[in-house]
């Protein structure tokens, strides 16, 4: 892994050496414009020193008051940037031309922690004026739900810009659906760029934080449409699952994704699914839709040492998606709004 990180600064250090300061201002395409680009763990070093300390010290306090907060935290990340890159515009709320993604069928009635970005944006913004995003508040957000619920640590690299719109075609479109099949699922995390390895690390989000009954109802009652539960469902599981998720109402009855230890990340969820207690059908179908997926599944109820260290760098991959950098997009005062509508 050293050894990788090094061979990537070599052309780099290169580049640098060999051109004055206004060719690389000058230059477009790829090399040094590229360079400009990339993300950095220091971004803030000077412009804001104590932000990492401020997101962590909030994102405290509401996991502390809602020990589900870290699950709803990290779960507007991944929201964010499947649709368009990680450049929050998860947040923007509907204004004027700008249809907020809150209303896509993802988050409708379900993504939530929005209140706690707020509260971190006003406190970056009392500490550092219009410095740090949005995008980056999210990043930095998930990083610290993570660890504070016992799962792994990053340094998550820094600089995203946030956008000047929002994407509800989007986000109905890209993030993959609970009911969605395996090869489905592939296909949505390759256009992210993200391989069978990261889907199945990243899955393991699913050790913390609630389900609605309607994202598995289907599993309980009619889920190939032939009025039978979905054979890949344990059985006993389901007849507990169907009481508060009946035919019909409950919707909104909210469930342990991972009910062996829902607020502990670890690597249970993966354990559930061996046993065929995954809640949703999406992550069921890891083991029972290609030999691949299940082998990963296998790997990591097995050594969690391998699920945190994947899980790490997959969700560092999910944290590059397409960004906002230099002088794209802006650095929102209000995560809700763009800064002149
Ligand atoms: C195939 C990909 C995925 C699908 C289909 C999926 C689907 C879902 C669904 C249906 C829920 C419950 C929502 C509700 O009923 O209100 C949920 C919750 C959650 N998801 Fe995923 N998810 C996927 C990937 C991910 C990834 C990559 C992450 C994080 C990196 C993640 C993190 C979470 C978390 C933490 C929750 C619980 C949120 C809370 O309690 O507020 N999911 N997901
Ligand atoms: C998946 O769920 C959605 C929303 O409930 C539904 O409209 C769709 O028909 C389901 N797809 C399949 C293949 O069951
Ligand atoms: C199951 O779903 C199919 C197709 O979606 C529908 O035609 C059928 O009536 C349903 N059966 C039951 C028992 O709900």
């Amino acid at each position: 892994m050293k050894k990788g990180a090094m061979a990537s600064l070599v052309p780099l250090v290169v580049a640098l050496l060999l051109c004055p300061s206004s060719s690389l201002a000058m230059a477009s395409g790829a090399g040094p414009a590229q360079w400009g680009k990339k993300l950095d763990p220091h971004f803030y070093d000077q412009s804001c020193p104590h932000a990492q300390h401020i997101v962590a010290s909030i994102v405290g306090k509401a996991h502390h008051q809602d020990p589900r907060m870290a699950a709803s935290l990290l779960r507007l990340h991944f929201h964010d940037c499947f649709v368009k890159g990680c450049d929050a515009s998860l947040l923007l709320d509907s204004s004027g031309s700008i249809v907020s993604e809150k209303r896509s069928n993802p988050n409708r009635d379900s993504a939530r922690g929005f209140e706690v970005i707020d509260e971190i944006k006003a406190a970056l913004e009392a500490a550092c004026p219009a410095t740090v995003s949005c995008a980056d508040i999210l990043a930095l957000a998930a990083r610290d739900s993570t660890v504070m619920t016992g799962g792994p640590g990053w340094i998550v690299p820094l600089g995203r810009r946030d956008s000047r719109g929002a994407s509800v075609q989007g986000s109905n479109n890209d993030i993959p659906a609970p009911n969605n099949t395996l090869p489905t699922i592939i296909t949505k995390f390759k256009l992210q760029g993200l391989d069978i390895v990261d889907l199945v690390a990243l899955l393991g989000s699913h050790t913390i934080g609630d389900s609605r009954c309607t994202s598995f109802r289907q599993r309980l009652y009619n889920q190939t449409g032939n009025g039978l539960p979905d054979f890949t469902l344990d059985a006993s599981y389901a007849a507990a699952l169907r009481p508060r998720c009946p035919r019909s109402g409950g919707d909104q009855n909210l469930f342990f994704l991972d009910p062996v230890t829902p607020f502990k990340f670890d690597n249970q969820y993966y354990k559930n699914i061996l046993a065929y207690r995954g809640l949703l059908s999406s992550d069921e179908v890891l083991l029972t839709g290609s030999g691949a997926t299940a082998d990963l599944v296998k790997l990591y109820a097995a050594n969690q040492d391998i699920f945190f260290q994947h899980f790490a760098r997959s969700i560092v991959k999910m944290g590059n998606i397409s960004p906002l950098t230099g002088a794209n997009g802006e650095i929102r005062k209000n995560c809700r709004r763009v800064n002149h509508a």
